[in-house]
């Protein structure tokens, strides 16, 4: 098989870089792991910036997210007891849209679908070949039948745990990494929000969030131990721990409910650099890792797939290599922004158990600081509602 760009993972990221490519009449294959039923059920992320909005527009595939996602201009922080609104609406003028992973996913599986664009699920020992040639390729095993596919590029999509980024030489790659003492245990639920706007509160017993997926459905977050498991935490004991790290009234408003969804999710930050090496590119989780307090990770898989999205264009469309060389420079710089404003969301938010009387005071500071100063909340609302590609 031959084909213009492979693409390894159906996840957000190499999904959207098809649907774009498709769109411009480049040919690509995406090769995925797993079966789409399975790409289908994990819950992920569920923040979507205008920028990541605009391309799933430019994908041909934002109809749902513009008529049942729920457009925020603000959130609410909780802390000493108080919530506090920092509206992106007044401040900067922007907004996010809250629509889940799952249904971007999804949409983007039915545009490919549509568009007649091959995926091939379930391909297994995917193994990456020649990339510092003009013609790599992909081998790999579908239902027992070893396969190879050649191509121009490959576009590495396949999430922290994938194979692309491994098969850049350790003399080439560096990395850079944050692992933070505690994880997030989330659960689903078919309960209304707490509130119409997320609420982050900080508290001494740690961190919470209240989200949403839908008028009618929760997604709540508490910070736990990395060493808890989820049959540690019944519904029961998930509720009552969340709303002694909610204000009252929060706290009066949440109904418990029979949660269908329930998992721990390890906090990191990890960058690996270069993202291009030769035809290989790195996009999304397979190059980055941000803890989920800013919501980035879905955002930013999504400003990596425009930069290179571009670049793809600019070499087919154009006969220009600029835009492939410059790659790995513009994508990173917006990337390390992303990554400094999660780690200092994360930071501002948790409760560390490391941590001393002082780092305590300082935590308060900033979070007053955020309270009190109007300089302040630009600089937060211009970050979470994300930076300008
Ligand atoms: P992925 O979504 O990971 O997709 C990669 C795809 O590649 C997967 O489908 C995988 O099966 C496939 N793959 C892997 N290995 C191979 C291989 N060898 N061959 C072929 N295919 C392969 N972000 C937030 O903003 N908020 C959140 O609440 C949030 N929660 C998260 C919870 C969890 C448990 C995880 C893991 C991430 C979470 N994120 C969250 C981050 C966000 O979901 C990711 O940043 C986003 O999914 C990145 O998209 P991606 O396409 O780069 O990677
Ligand atoms: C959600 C997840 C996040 O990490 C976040 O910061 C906000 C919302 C969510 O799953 O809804």
């Amino acid at each position: 098989m031959r084909t213009q760009v492979a693409i390894i993972g159906a996840g957000p990221a190499g999904l959207l870089l098809g649907q774009l490519l498709t769109r411009h009449g480049i040919d690509n294959v995406i090769l995925e792991l797993r079966s789409a039923d399975y790409v289908l059920g994990r819950v992920r992320a569920g923040v979507v910036e205008k920028g990541t909005a605009d391309m799933l527009d430019e994908a041909g595939v934002g109809a749902r997210m513009h008529s049942e996602g729920l457009v925020h201009d603000g959130v609410e922080l909780a802390f000493g007891g108080q919530r506090h609104r920092i509206s992106f609406r007044d401040l900067i003028g922007k907004a996010v849209i809250v629509y889940g992973q799952t249904e971007i996913t999804r949409d983007l599986m039915e545009g490919r679908a549509a568009a007649g664009a091959t995926t091939v699920y379930e391909a297994e020992d995917v193994s990456l070949h020649d990339i510092e040639s003009d013609r790599p390729k992909v081998r790999y095993r579908h239902k027992g039948v070893e396969q190879e596919l050649d191509c121009d590029f490959i576009a590495g999509c396949d999430g922290y745990h994938g194979i692309s980024r491994r098969s850049i030489p350790d003399t080439v790659l560096r990395t850079y990494e944050r692992v933070y003492p505690f994880g997030w245990l989330g659960i689903l639920v078919d309960r209304p929000p707490v509130s119409e706007e997320l609420i982050y509160a900080n508290h001494e017993r740690g961190f919470a969030l209240c989200s949403m997926r839908s008028p009618t459905r929760s997604r709540l977050y508490i910070q736990c131990s990395l060493e808890d498991r989820v049959e540690d935490w019944s519904d029961e004991r998930f509720y009552e721990e969340l709303k002694r790290r909610l204000d009252d009234e929060a706290a009066r408003r949440l109904e418990p409910g029979q949660s269908f969804e329930k998992s721990i999710a390890p906090l990191r930050s990890f960058v690996a650099e270069p993202l291009r090496h030769g035809r290989l590119f790195l996009a999304g989780d397979a190059a980055h890792i941000v803890p989920p307090t800013g919501a980035k990770g879905l955002n930013l898989a999504a400003s990596d797939v425009f930069y290179l999205w571009q670049a793809l264009l600019d070499f087919y469309k154009r006969g220009s290599s600029q835009g492939i060389d410059a790659y790995s420079g513009r994508a990173l710089a917006r990337v390390w922004k992303a990554e400094r404003f999660s780690w200092w969301m994360t930071s501002m938010l948790h409760r560390f158990p490391e941590s001393s009387g002082f780092d305590r005071k300082i935590q308060q500071a900033e979070l007053d600081y955020l309270r009190s100063s109007q300089a302040a909340q630009i600089s937060f609302a211009e970050n979470y509602v994300g930076l300008p590609y």
